[in-house]
């Protein structure tokens, strides 16, 4: 099965943007250590990005029904969006949460997420290594009947 990385708004700056919160590695760096994980997993990875909310509901509609998981930084619309909560909540497949950055050592608007009590798993602050546990926890659970 294909687990799926959803990136959206100003993570296609991965590396430019904010380098001393967000770390050097781009987003094409990231896509590419999350290709690598999927094939010693055994797993094929997709990879999205958009800086629209609804561009991310439309992929997460799309991939509903033959994802084995999903990796998401929703970026700000965390914070925000019950729009992207509810797609999520149509999928099947669980779902983990990543943020790159420590959100609960940032400004209090970024403590509160619409996705946390909704995901199987929160990853914060492990800069873009996050990404990789995510994918490692999907498989472990995808493993587990
Ligand atoms: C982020 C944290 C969010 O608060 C912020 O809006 C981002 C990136 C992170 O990965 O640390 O765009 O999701």
């Amino acid at each position: 099965r294909t687990l799926h990385v959803l990136n959206g708004p100003n993570l296609n700056l991965l590396g430019e943007r904010e380098p001393s919160i967000y770390g050097a590695d781009t987003l094409a760096d990231v896509e590419a250590l999350a290709a690598r994980v999927g094939d010693e997993l055994g797993f094929g990875v997709e990879c999205f990005q958009s800086n629209h909310e609804g561009a991310l509901v439309d992929e997460i509609q799309r991939i509903r029904h033959d994802s084995g998981g999903i990796v998401i930084n929703a970026g700000a619309y965390t914070h925000t969006s019950v729009a992207i909560r509810d797609a999520l909540a149509s999928v099947e497949a669980p779902f983990v949460e990543v943020h790159i950055s420590n959100v609960h050592a940032r400004e209090a608007f970024r403590h509160h997420s619409y996705l946390s009590d909704k995901a199987v798993a929160v990853i914060v602050g492990c800069g873009v290594q996050g990404y990789e546990f995510a994918l490692r926890r999907l498989a472990a659970l995808a493993a587990t009947p």
